[in-house]
């Protein structure tokens, strides 16, 4: 499959760093988005920061800034089987709900709503407010897959990499890309 893995500002860029490693190792061509705020994320949260993030991500797929539009994602004619955005911000979430294709996350959203393509948001804050919730119901009638990053505890994680392979897991499920990155209920 064609897939767009979009990484913006919220805490959990271990997600979608992992998400680009399996969707590659499993085949797929990937496209993979870096907003000027996930930068600046990665480099509380991940070791080595943004630039050494960056540096990794491009073994996976061609990598572009937020705002590069010459990626096959900017396009209905060219877009991608798949476009996750993980993890994915209030500010985004919200720009998406309403239409604003300011930057190529947005966009690359906005196409694959206008072309019928599978849409994944990982959006994360806590708690959420009522406009959030609103502009996540508003995306789920629409069709956009709607999964929080929340890890299960019946597949026993035992460090913080079990707990983000089973988010990872789950969002390879919804785009069908076989994978055993967790224990399945009863296995
Ligand atoms: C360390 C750090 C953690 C953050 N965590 C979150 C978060 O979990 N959820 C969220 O919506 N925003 C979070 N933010 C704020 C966003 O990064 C900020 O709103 C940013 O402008 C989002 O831009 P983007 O959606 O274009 O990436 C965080 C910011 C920093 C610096």
């Amino acid at each position: 499959m064609d897939i767009a893995v979009a990484i913006t500002g919220a805490s959990g860029t271990a997600y979608g760093m992992r998400l680009a490693e399996e969707l590659a190792k499993a085949g797929n061509k990937l496209e993979i988005v870096v907003s000027d705020g996930a930068k600046k994320v990665m480099d509380y949260e991940l070791e080595g920061g943004a630039k050494k993030a960056i540096v990794r991500l491009r073994k996976f797929g061609k990598v572009y800034d937020e705002n590069d539009m010459s990626a096959d994602c900017a396009s209905g004619s060219s877009a991608p089987d798949a476009f996750i955005v993980c993890p994915c911000s209030m500010k985004t979430l919200s720009d998406i709900a309403n239409g604003y294709s300011k930057n190529l996350v947005r966009r690359g959203a906005e196409v694959a709503l206008k072309e019928g393509k599978k849409l994944v948001l990982v959006p994360r804050e806590m708690p959420f407010t009522a406009i959030q919730l609103e502009n996540m119901l508003k995306l789920a009638r629409l069709g956009v897959v709607i999964m929080p990053p929340q890890p299960a505890f019946y597949s026993k994680p035992k460090k913080i990499d079990d707990a983000v392979d089973f988010v990872v897991g789950k969002i390879m499920d919804v785009i069908g890309v076989k994978n055993s990155l967790y224990a399945r209920w009863q296995e």
